[in-house]
């Protein structure tokens, strides 16, 4: 069914305010998503902490179902965060690397995700491997399976990159893991909210998300996947006595689920609000969000290229998603940026660090990314041309 903009926008305060194209960064949440962490914050004020997470912890509970319901997996295998890289940092650094042991990863790795691969290869004598991509900018999966090799132990990439609107292919990836018996770990920090993700389809060990991107859930917020039969192998770096239970003076136990790789304290505020984006984004429908999103950013795409002179849209992949990548010229971007601000557009100019390897790689120029979701709208996208042009 497509999705009912009137009502969308109606549902999100934010949309009377500014024509918000960042959602890759963090979306306007919902009303519903708002005043699901003011009434808990409230409630925290009025009988204390502990106690209103008592009184809604049955509330609590279901966030781990919601989130599991989306990624068709199972409660026990969903560990809270409070990011993106919160959730894929402990499941990272649990695996135990040998000496000579091969990361494969892609060209359009995130920076907080690259930098880990390196320190993590610095501390194990592991090495970080980058696969090729095909002719549109893909991960290109035969030149991974041609990589892959008994010391390959793990293939971690991106589902969605943050610097362009590609989508990997997720599910041939996982193919070729599972083929081989290798760690497959996917980062759906940009997919998650804009698309349908089924851990069972992909074929994933973990997959990771964030909260605020188009998820459209509050800052402060993540989840972690692990396969139940993979999570029990894996042993994480820190724990509290969340994550293990203490038995004696000198025995603690892990967590049979993924609760080990979680810590203790948590913004149940932020938590709930996470769990009504995620019942929000189920009720909306992934594939019609996915519709409308890929629609509105294709339209953005054609309009960029046709009406603005000096714009140049750098998006790669042949299945392409809600984020939208453009150079203006020699225009200064940061000028750009602040003249759209001041007519409430809200875009954001990509640093280079992000993804150091596609920006050099591709010998990127800087670069505006404008992230659409299906609240926006065709007149939105009328009032960015108008204002760049
Ligand atoms: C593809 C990708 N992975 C990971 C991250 C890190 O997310 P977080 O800031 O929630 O840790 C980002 C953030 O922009 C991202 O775009």
């Amino acid at each position: 069914m497509p999705i009912d903009v009137a009502r969308a926008r109606a549902e999100t305060p934010g949309c009377a305010e500014t024509i918000h194209f960042n959602c890759a960064g963090a979306a306007l949440p919902s009303s519903g998503v708002l005043q699901t962490q003011l009434d808990h914050l409230t409630l925290e004020a009025r009988i204390g902490g502990y106690e209103a997470f008592n009184q809604e912890e049955t509330r609590a509970e279901a966030v781990y179902t919601s989130i599991a319901t989306m990624l068709g997996a199972q409660r026990s295998e969903i560990a809270l965060a409070t990011s993106n890289s919160s959730a894929l940092h402990p499941f990272l650094y649990s695996i135990e690397f040998a000496p000579g042991d091969r990361i494969l990863t892609t060209r359009t790795e995130y920076g907080a995700n690259y930098v880990a691969y390196l320190h993590i290869a610095s501390q194990t004598g592991a090495v970080v491997e980058v696969v090729p991509d095909n002719d549109v900018g893909e991960i290109d999966v035969a030149a991974l399976e041609a990589m892959v090799d008994d010391r390959v132990k793990l293939i971690t990439i991106n589902h969605v990159p943050t610097n362009g609107g590609l989508v990997n292919p997720a599910a041939a990836i996982g193919r070729v893991a599972n083929e081989h018996g290798i760690l497959y770990l996917l980062d759906a920090c940009q997919s998650a909210g804009q698309m349908p993700l089924d851990v069972a389809a992909i074929g994933c060990d973990a997959l990771t998300a964030t909260g605020r991107k188009f998820l459209r859930g509050p800052r402060g917020t993540g989840f972690l996947y692990v396969r139940q039969a993979v999570l029990e192998t894996l042993h994480p770096p820190m724990i509290d006595h969340d994550a293990a239970t203490w038995i004696d003076d000198d025995t603690y136990e892990l967590q049979p689920d993924a609760s080990r790789f979680e810590s203790w304290e948590r913004n149940w505020a932020a938590m709930l609000g996470l769990g009504r984006a995620v019942d929000e984004a189920m009720a909306w429908g992934l594939d019609d969000i996915q519709t409308r999103v890929t629609e509105l950013a294709a339209a953005l795409r054609t309009r960029l290229t046709e009406e603005v002179a000096d714009a140049e849209v750098h998006d790669l992949g042949s299945q392409k998603c809600g984020i939208v990548t453009f150079s203006l010229g020699g225009r200064d971007l940061i000028e750009v940026n602040r003249s759209l601000q001041e007519e409430e557009i809200v875009i954001s100019v990509q640093p280079m660090h992000s993804a150091l390897l596609d920006t050099v790689g591709r010998d990127l120029p800087p670069l505006i990314r404008a992230s659409v979701h299906y609240f926006n709208t065709h007149d939105e996208l009328d009032a960015l041309i108008s204002a760049l042009t």
